[in-house]
């Protein structure tokens, strides 16, 4: 079963919404190649999948830190768990194992789970520095200006 969309996986973050759906299409893709049997297409698509969710994370680790969001540390630990995880699997494979479905579902559970909570979190956060939101009246104080611009030089330093 494809995953599909809902609002509870919207941080209402645009630029890292976007990201979110494209990593939620991949997990797609893994599993019509993996429903094909198709292994070069298995293979090709899991490559895409961890370079594009390793760089999201940068992505929004330094989104995370610029807002001077609180839970930094622990969100990046998180980041960190999930791609030892991730290297595991592709070590097995590797060495010739079929990990496609424990992967698929493995990712379809993780990584929706990790953007309909954790992710959720930063979001008020994140919001305002972007210019997307407005201040709650306990954050108004330590978040630093609206900084727009800020997305566009993101984007550059992690996505090609
Ligand atoms: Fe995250």
């Amino acid at each position: 079963m494809p995953i599909i969309w809902e609002s509870k996986l919207d941080t209402g973050i645009d630029v890292i919404d976007h990201q979110h759906r494209r990593i939620v299409d991949y997990i797609n893709d893994l599993e019509i190649a993996k429903t094909k049997g198709d292994k070069a297409m298995v293979t090709d698509v899991i490559e895409q999948l961890i370079d594009y969710t390793q760089s999201h994370f940068g992505f929004e680790e330094s989104m995370m830190e610029e807002a001077g969001y609180k839970f930094i540390k622990p969100h990046k630990k998180v980041h960190e768990l999930f791609i030892k995880r991730v290297t595991e699997f592709t070590i097995r494979a590797a060495k010739g194992e079929d990990i496609a479905d424990e992967l698929h579902s493995m990712l379809a559970k993780w990584l929706i789970n990790h953007i309909a909570s954790e992710d959720r979190d930063y979001s008020p956060t994140v919001k305002l520095m972007v210019g997307q939101g407005a201040a709650a009246p306990e954050q108004a104080v330590a978040v630093p200006a609206a900084r727009p611009g800020f997305i566009s030089g993101l984007l550059g330093r992690f996505f090609r």
